[in-house]
């Protein structure tokens, strides 16, 4: 498959991956008229995946970001379905974005795989799910891929694409085009990885960020303070945790550590306090900062 063969795109899992994954390709790409579906097995899934991208249109007609026009050629363009079945056959590139689950994602790839063209892509989000772990059960396992979106994906502009021993370079430069004709800054990871590389270089960071506080070096604030004006970084790691929930946190580490038994992969004893104490951050009113009051 070349990329200017590429038209019909069938985004699997209609999420919040899915759904913003099969907007930025009706949107950003839609110089390259892709024809998008989206496809769920949920019906509440797709209601709210309609309600959703119809909004979201509109959004961007209000603030004027697109016109009225555009937005009536990307809604002809757009379909979010049950029925997997039905547009995968035709689908030219088939990206998944369901739950973090192995088993039901390779129960999809097996089947997928069958009933797709036997060139078409095949991509898994999985932001830990390395797609070796799904080439045994996939037909043509060369055209498959990680291709790994960061959230809010409308928003965020990398897409790690990453090989796997199976995956064909032909495969890995068609989901690095693709990306990049959808308005996705993309990179090639040559080599499996737990965490890939972006979250890599943060799961460092927040390992010193941590390891500075338990050592009791600096307060969350002054650390928050030292990588935000020092570093330029949007937001510290004690506020990006919040953000994203300290459990996460604890969750990825504990998986990262039973895989690797490496020490400095373990779940730092100041986030076990936290989980234990359901201080997850934002979500819950209180992490690493207070936010009951405001
Ligand atoms: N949330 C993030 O920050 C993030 C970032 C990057 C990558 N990812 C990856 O994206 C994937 C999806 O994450 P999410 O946060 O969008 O999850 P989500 O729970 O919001 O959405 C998953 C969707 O998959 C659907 N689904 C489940 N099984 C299905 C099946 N067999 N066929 C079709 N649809 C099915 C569910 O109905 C749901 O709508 C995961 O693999 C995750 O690792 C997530």
């Amino acid at each position: 498959m070349k990329i200017e063969d590429v038209k019909k795109v069938v985004v699997v899992g209609a999420g919040a991956m899915g759904r913003q994954i099969a907007m930025n390709t009706a949107l950003n790409g839609r110089k390259y008229g892709y024809i998008v579906t989206l496809c769920d097995s949920f019906p509440k899934a797709v209601e709210s995946a309609t309600a959703w991208a119809k909004e979201y249109l509109a959004g961007r007609v209000k603030k004027g970001r697109i016109t009225q026009e555009e937005a009536d050629t990307i809604a002809s363009r757009w379909t979010v379905s049950l029925d997997t079945d039905k547009y995968v056959p035709e689908a030219d590139v088939i990206i998944e974005a369901i739950i973090e689950k192995l088993d039901a994602k390779r129960d999809l790839f097996a089947h997928v795989s069958q009933i797709a063209k036997p060139d078409a892509l095949l991509a898994t989000n999985s932001s830990n799910i390395v797609s070796s772990k799904l080439a045994d059960v996939t037909k043509n396992p060369e055209r498959l891929c990680n291709m790994h979106y960061f959230n809010p994906a409308l928003v965020m502009k990398l897409v790690e694409v990453v090989k796997g021993p199976h995956t064909s370079e032909e495969t890995a430069q068609l989901a690095k085009a693709f990306a990049a004709q959808t308005g996705k800054t993309p990179i090639i990871l040559r080599k499996e990885i737990p965490g890939f590389v972006a979250n890599r270089i943060n799961a460092a960071v927040t390992y010193e960020a941590l390891d500075l506080l338990q050592k009791g070096v600096a307060s969350v604030e002054d650390i928050d303070t030292a990588c935000e004006n020092g570093l330029n970084y949007p937001m510290g790691p004690f506020r990006l945790m919040d953000l994203t929930g300290i459990d996460v946190n604890y969750l990825v580490r504990k998986d990262r550590y039973a895989e690797s038994h490496d020490e400095r992969d373990a779940p730092n004893p100041l986030v076990i306090e936290k989980v234990k104490k359901g201080e997850l951050g934002r979500k819950t009113g209180k992490g690493w900062y207070d936010y009951s009051k405001k």
